[in-house]
């Protein structure tokens, strides 16, 4: 699917008068919109408020009987043996890693390449992430940079499916498995995503989803899991999720307040059954995109055996803002993903646990650019925005002959 694995390879000339002429005939056309959950909610909105009526009705509202059928459902749609329903991804991740014991003195390897609650999430336990670079063609972990980082300390590995793609874990696998080390996975962006014949989630020790609502699996707000076959640490994940309560009124270590509500997880289940469609749908824009894209922007590499789920849709332009800002011209929603590798954050100033240079993390964080992707989007918006696309394209090159043709 890839057009093109080297970044950036656009044309640098030109570019000053980039949005003008794009302008002029945006005024007459609807605005391409980045994402569009409204449509979404349109299409189960009786579910959705027959989902509410239940919980009102039932006053289950942390945890409880929704919860508990989601966990079940969505453990059996991953492929795993237990679900634990928590508050939001980030939360999913700290309790993984806490539920593992991975605390101070432990070193965890993240991508640089990340939202930035990957790297948080081994923070917030008391460990130290360790910053790795990323592949160039995928954006995911790269596992011969992850090689490198692993020292005496090293506690585990977290994939992350970054944009809706499983990482490379025969490689990771590998690793972990000859270094004694724990794969975790990161699929907040995967949900419903394969890799080989088994789905992102089921491919580690354990798993971490969110189901923010932007997700390929939305709720109606925050809402995260952690997926696992391991029936001990499910047990104490959701002792830990609930403030260290072994039975009520029975506080057996010091837990958090991460629980899952009621109401999200009935929302979650009726979104559930929709997922492999919704996916199919952003797929199949996807191939759209790649037929229909002008062959300077780079697309994301697809691996065979790891289809990706798109959760978004990432190019790479040298010239990525600029760009952007012509889009929005033209009416195109764009988004960055994201602009800053986990390092250059200002939360990340000070911090030591930066073994060499990660020039690949930074390369995608200056030259990412999110193209509207949905399971709602119609082939004539991608073929808007691929319009767009080649109109600024021809006003680059203009501008480079126009200056070429001013030189004496
Ligand atoms: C890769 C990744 N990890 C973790 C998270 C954190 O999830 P949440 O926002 O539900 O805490 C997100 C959410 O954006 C994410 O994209």
């Amino acid at each position: 699917m890839a057009k093109s694995s080297q970044p950036g390879n656009a044309d640098q000339g030109g570019g000053s008068t980039l949005t003008e002429p794009i302008s002029l005939v945006a005024s007459r056309r609807h605005t391409v919109r980045f994402a569009a959950l409204d449509i979404q909610h349109a299409l189960v909105r009786a579910q959705l408020r027959e989902a509410f009526d239940r919980v009102l009705r039932s006053s289950a509202f942390t945890l409880g009987e929704e919860v508990e059928a989601f966990e079940d459902e969505f453990a059996s749609y991953c492929g795993v043996d237990h679900c634990v329903g928590v508050a939001s991804g980030t939360a999913a991740l700290a309790l993984m890693l806490r539920a593992y014991d991975i605390g101070p003195g432990d070193e965890v390897i993240v991508p640089a390449h990340t939202f930035i609650a990957t790297a948080l999430a081994v923070e917030h336990v008391g460990a130290t992430p360790v910053l790795c670079d990323v592949q160039q063609d995928t954006g995911l972990i790269d596992p011969v940079a992850a090689r490198a980082q692993v020292g005496p300390r090293t506690a585990a590995i977290i994939a992350v499916h970054l944009y809706g793609q499983a990482c490379d874990m025969d490689a990771l696998g590998a690793l972990a498995g000859s270094r004694g080390l724990l794969l975790l996975e990161d699929a907040a962006q995967a949900a419903g995503a394969w890799h080989r014949d088994r789905r992102v989630g089921s491919l580690g020790a354990a798993s971490a989803f969110s189901f923010y609502p932007g997700k390929n699996l939305g709720a109606l707000g925050d809402g995260g899991a952690v997926c696992t076959d391991d029936a001990l640490l499910a047990t104490r994940l959701r002792r830990l999720r609930n403030l260290g309560q072994r039975a009520k009124g029975e506080h057996v270590e010091a837990g958090y307040n991460e629980r899952l509500d009621g109401l999200q997880a009935a929302f979650l289940r009726v979104k559930l059954p929709w997922l492999d469609e919704w996916n199919a749908a952003r797929r199949a824009r996807a191939a759209d995109y790649a037929q229909m894209l002008p062959d300077w922007v780079d697309v994301l590499e697809e691996r065979v055996h790891a289809p990706c789920t798109y959760h978004l849709f990432p190019i790479r332009l040298v010239e990525r803002d600029a760009v952007a800002a012509g889009l929005q011209a033209a009416r195109v929603q764009t988004g960055m993903h994201y602009r800053r590798a986990v390092h250059q954050h200002v939360a990340w100033r000070g911090r030591p646990a930066r073994r060499g240079e990660l020039p690949v993390a930074e390369s995608w964080a200056a030259t990412e650019l999110s193209l509207p992707m949905h399971p709602h989007l119609s082939v004539g918006e991608v073929e808007r925005v691929c319009e767009a696309l080649g109109a600024l394209r021809t006003v680059r090159l203009s501008a480079t002959s126009a200056a070429r043709m001013a030189r004496p």
